[in-house]
């Protein structure tokens, strides 16, 4: 039987030197759910402050969303937020949530459409990084993509300016892009943000190891590999690893993997940029800044990009 593209990442991520797996392994349906659970913790304020921003600027999107259009929501979650923007956007035509978290995904769109029962709801499970295609129902309509949460701060900024070229050409001529993005900002707050005292994102993490023993029949114990996440202030960066707390082997795969005392596997980098930074990425990656919003403290920014030519 061919591997899944997980088992094969998974392989070729604990091969690497330094060892690595990509953030969009925590998505499964425990992922998701730790996920909601850390935009709880006091100390993880990006999403109330976007949510907040977004609340803020509702009235404009009546304005910035045309009637009958079709809202293309990159990597939606629970689509908390989307529900500033759905309330605002009275007329629009469809809401396409996509999302790698397929089983996560179809529960939200349960709830959404008996939260909104005027409003089709098209949900994609896909990897918004690959080729995917929009439902058929929304051939025609004008189409706007939300893209919030700095979700595209987990990308290498040369992927996320490869992702932002890929959503020009999915949402086609004359599109608008609402993106979130966090901001650069005092170090104590982000290293706060991605070390809650309660320990979930520590679980959020460790998950990925969980996930691996099932799905990928790896045998990890969870308590010997510790949550390690810091900001890299050259890189502009949240690093978060998984280090060994002493020198193991691992079976993933019917492979055996070797692990130093310390060594770690770097699971996930969050790019925080400035908004000159980010307007520039923008402009480089084919989209022109219309608009940025932020809250008063310049903790987060929401930006509206209109692709050129537009
Ligand atoms: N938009 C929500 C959720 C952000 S968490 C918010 O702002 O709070 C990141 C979301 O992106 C998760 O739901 C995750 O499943 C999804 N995701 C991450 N990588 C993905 C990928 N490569 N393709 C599709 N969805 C992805
Ligand atoms: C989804 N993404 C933008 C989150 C972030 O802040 O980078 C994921 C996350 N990782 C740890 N905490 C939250």
């Amino acid at each position: 039987m061919a591997a899944s593209p997980f088992a094969r990442d998974v392989v070729a991520g604990l091969s690497a030197r330094p060892k690595r797996l990509s953030p969009k392994y925590f998505y499964d349906a425990i992922g998701s759910e730790l996920f909601e659970r850390i935009t709880d913790q006091v100390e993880y304020y990006p999403t109330r402050t976007e949510a907040a921003i977004l609340t803020d600027h509702a009235s404009d999107f009546a304005t910035l969303i045309p009637a009958g259009a079709a809202l293309v929501e990159f990597g939606s979650g629970s689509s908390a937020k989307t529900r500033i923007v759905l309330r605002a956007a009275k007329d629009l035509g469809a809401y396409v949530p996509v999302d790698i978290s397929g089983e996560f995904l179809d529960a939200e769109a349960v709830r959404l459409r008996a939260d909104f029962p005027q409003l089709t709801v098209l949900p994609v499970v896909a990897d918004f990084v690959e080729t995917f295609g929009l439902p058929p129902e929304v051939a025609g309509k004008p189409l706007v993509g939300f893209f919030p949460g700095s979700t595209i701060g987990n990308f290498e900024p040369h992927e996320a300016c490869t992702f932002l070229r890929n959503a020009g050409d999915i949402l086609g001529a004359g599109a608008k892009l609402i993106v979130g993005v966090d901001l650069e900002k005092d170090s104590a707050i982000l290293n706060a943000a991605y070390n809650d005292k309660a320990g979930v994102t520590a679980d959020f993490n460790l998950n990925l190891l969980a996930r691996i023993n099932r799905e990928l029949g790896g045998n990890f114990d969870l308590a010997c590999f510790d949550h390690h996440a810091f900001y890299n202030r050259e890189r502009h960066r949240i690093e978060m690893h998984l280090a060994s707390i002493k020198r193991q082997k691992v079976k993933v795969c019917g492979e055996t993997f070797d692990f130093r005392v310390g060594e770690t596997i770097h699971t996930e980098s969050s790019y925080k940029y400035s908004i000159d930074s980010f307007v520039a990425l923008a402009r480089g990656s084919g989209w022109t800044s219309r608009a940025v919003w932020t809250d008063a403290e310049q903790k987060f920014s929401v930006h509206v990009l209109a692709r050129d030519g537009a």
